[in-house]
């Protein structure tokens, strides 16, 4: 089955043919309209995607050595997302797939960034899966493919974001996780005592929120310029804050759930020291840890095309009423 997978929830217009789980194609265009303003432009970037998202298809076909005729399917992220970047994918896929008799499929996209480093080597259920990006900290529970139950969820901000917000304060460039990722190399994460949240209860949930506060009441009393060495000290510090919290929770998961690997997925899963503790964890645990290559870990649409191909297999279609889902979350069904 050949899948033309589109993915424009954000601020990246990616379009991708996937064959079977084998990628044949996978284009990605950054918009650089938002560069300007340090932050995504919701109106901006739809706009870009009207423009982009043509290009980026018909690129995807020929890279794929593709006709239009030969894709099977189309599968487009439904949510969650910004609202009007997400309709330029999805009408786009439904117009497609209406104009050649093919089906349509909506795809979550942090399902999507879930199994994406399926799409490198076979990604074996039950697992347990990560998606730490600057949106999303979620912990799924896999038990077969294309099945997934969200066991886990930060209450506050996402991992990225909480990398990005402390990393900023450190003066760096947005975004700051692999510029903290580069200076705590070269430090030492036991140098500054930083908090992990425990949460109340029997939960999966995460916090990160009490970890920035902590972080910026020490990051303003530094003298200015942040001298180097405890510049790399302070990276390295709250890398391992917000790593240990998310290898906790994978730890904890791994107790609760059967599971034959772990993997960690999302912008994050590029972090040095969480690859390192997560196949630390996996390894003590005697099963693979899998991480998504650092072009499958940004947004693209090869893993929409992979999350959707689950859902075309066994038939399932989404309707052409169906349209955008901004907060669309695991536990809301998708429209049938
Ligand atoms: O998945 P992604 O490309 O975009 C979305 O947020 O959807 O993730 C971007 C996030 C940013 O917050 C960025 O700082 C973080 O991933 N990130 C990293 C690293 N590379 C990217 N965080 C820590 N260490 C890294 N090496
Ligand atoms: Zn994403």
């Amino acid at each position: 089955m050949r899948i033309l997978g589109i993915e424009t929830s954000c601020d990246d217009t990616g379009a991708a043919v996937v064959e079977d789980g084998r990628i044949l194609a996978n284009i990605v265009a950054a918009q650089d309209v938002h560069l300007e303003y340090g932050g995504v432009v919701p109106e901006l970037a739809s706009r870009a995607h009207i423009t982009l998202l043509p290009q980026v298809v018909l690129q995807a076909l020929a890279t794929a050595n593709t006709t239009i005729d030969q894709i099977d399917g189309v599968a487009a992220t439904i949510g969650p997302g910004l609202v009007g970047s997400l309709l330029v994918g999805i009408e786009f896929a439904k117009g497609l797939a209406l104009a050649r008799g093919i089906p349509w499929v909506g795809v979550n996209h942090v399902e999507a960034h879930l199994v994406s480093a399926g799409l490198e080597a076979p990604l074996e259920t039950p697992y347990i899966g990560m998606v730490a990006s600057g949106g999303h900290t979620e912990i799924y529970h896999v038990p077969e493919p294309g099945i997934f139950q969200r066991i886990g969820s930060t209450r506050d901000d996402a991992a990225g974001e909480a990398f990005d917000k402390i990393g900023k304060l450190l003066g760096q460039p947005y975004p700051a996780g692999p510029h903290l990722d580069k200076l705590a190399r070269e430090g030492k994460p036991d140098a500054i005592a930083l908090p992990r949240a425990k949460l109340k209860g029997d939960t999966l949930d995460l916090s990160m929120s009490g970890l920035k506060t902590a972080a910026k009441l020490i990051i303003e009393k530094e003298p200015r310029p942040i001298p180097d060495a405890r510049l790399h000290d302070l990276a390295a510090s709250v890398e391992k804050a917000i790593v240990d919290v998310l290898v906790e929770r994978l730890d904890q998961a791994l107790r609760r759930y059967e599971a034959r690997a772990v993997t960690v997925a999302g912008g994050c899963a590029c972090n040095t020291l969480l690859r390192e503790e997560t196949a630390r964890l996996a390894a003590a645990r005697g099963i693979p840890a899998r991480f998504p290559s650092p072009k499958l870990c940004r947004d693209n649409g090869a893993m929409i095309a992979h999350a959707g191909s689950f859902a075309l297999r066994r038939g399932e279609t989404t309707p052409f009423s169906a349209t955008a889902i901004a907060n669309l979350d695991s536990f809301s069904p998708l429209p049938v």
